[in-house]
């Protein structure tokens, strides 16, 4: 264990994990999204995480910043809420935000950190990007919701983890991004997409939900 000092105290963290699972195992929340427990290492994709350490000119990742011995870090500096809240509202200018209709009301990410760093969940029109709604290549088992994606992919790592390799991808690039479906006709005997779902079961924001309906869809 190695013993480092976060906003002035002094917290136990096992020693190669990231500052950010040392803070959150800690109880100390820091705004994040990409990063996802037990699943590999985070892309350190959606520049939400950052803290100040004592000896580092500019904030940093916490999610791809190992805990070392000694280690001094801040959470809640200007500068840190700052590049919080931008990375925030960008997120929130691609996404549709229609909380009541929507399966993950009150357990949202998206919820806690708007409320947290008090950002307005709800962007005004002009700061309020549409998106063109292109599906998944192979939507037949899913829908996904592109206006309410946030580009986290932790759907893409959950199944990688799960299946070995992975059967979604991003596709395209910049605001035309999408998680996007490989072709299947490759899957090894007994992988079926139907007895997994942990993408489904993961994803932060119910962008991506199971249709069940879709009984005659070949796997
Ligand atoms: S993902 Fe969160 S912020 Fe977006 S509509 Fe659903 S509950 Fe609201
Ligand atoms: S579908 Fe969900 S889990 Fe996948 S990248 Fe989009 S928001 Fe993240
Ligand atoms: S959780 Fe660190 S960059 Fe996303």
């Amino acid at each position: 264990m190695a013993r480092i000092t976060v906003d002035g105290k002094i917290i136990e963290a096992q020693e190669g994990a990231s500052v950010l699972q040392a803070c959150l195992q800690n109880g100390i929340y820091i705004p994040h999204l990409c990063h996802l427990e037990g699943v590999g290492d985070p892309p350190a994709s959606c520049r939400l995480c950052f803290v100040e350490i004592n000896g580092k000119k500019k904030p940093v990742a916490s999610c791809n910043t190992p805990v070392v011995e000694g280690l001094e870090i801040w959470t809640d500096g200007e500068a840190v809420r700052r590049l919080q809240r931008t990375g925030l509202r960008l997120l929130l200018s691609v996404h549709k935000v229609e909380c009541k209709v929507c399966p993950s009301n009150r357990k949202c990410p998206l919820q806690d950190m708007a409320r947290f760093l008090g950002v307005r969940l709800k962007p005004r029109r002009f700061q309020h990007i549409h998106r063109p709604r292109p599906r998944l290549a192979d939507s037949g088992l899913f829908d996904y919701r592109p206006d309410r994606c946030v580009l986290c992919g932790q759907c893409i790592r959950v199944c990688e983890e799960r299946n070995r390799l992975p059967l979604l991808t991003f596709a395209m690039r910049g605001f035309d991004t999408v998680v996007a479906s490989f072709p299947r006709e490759d899957l090894e005997p007994g992988m079926d997409c139907r007895l997994c779902l942990a993408c489904v079961d993961t994803c932060p924001v119910s962008a991506l939900s199971f249709r069940p309906d879709r009984k005659d869809v070949p796997r």
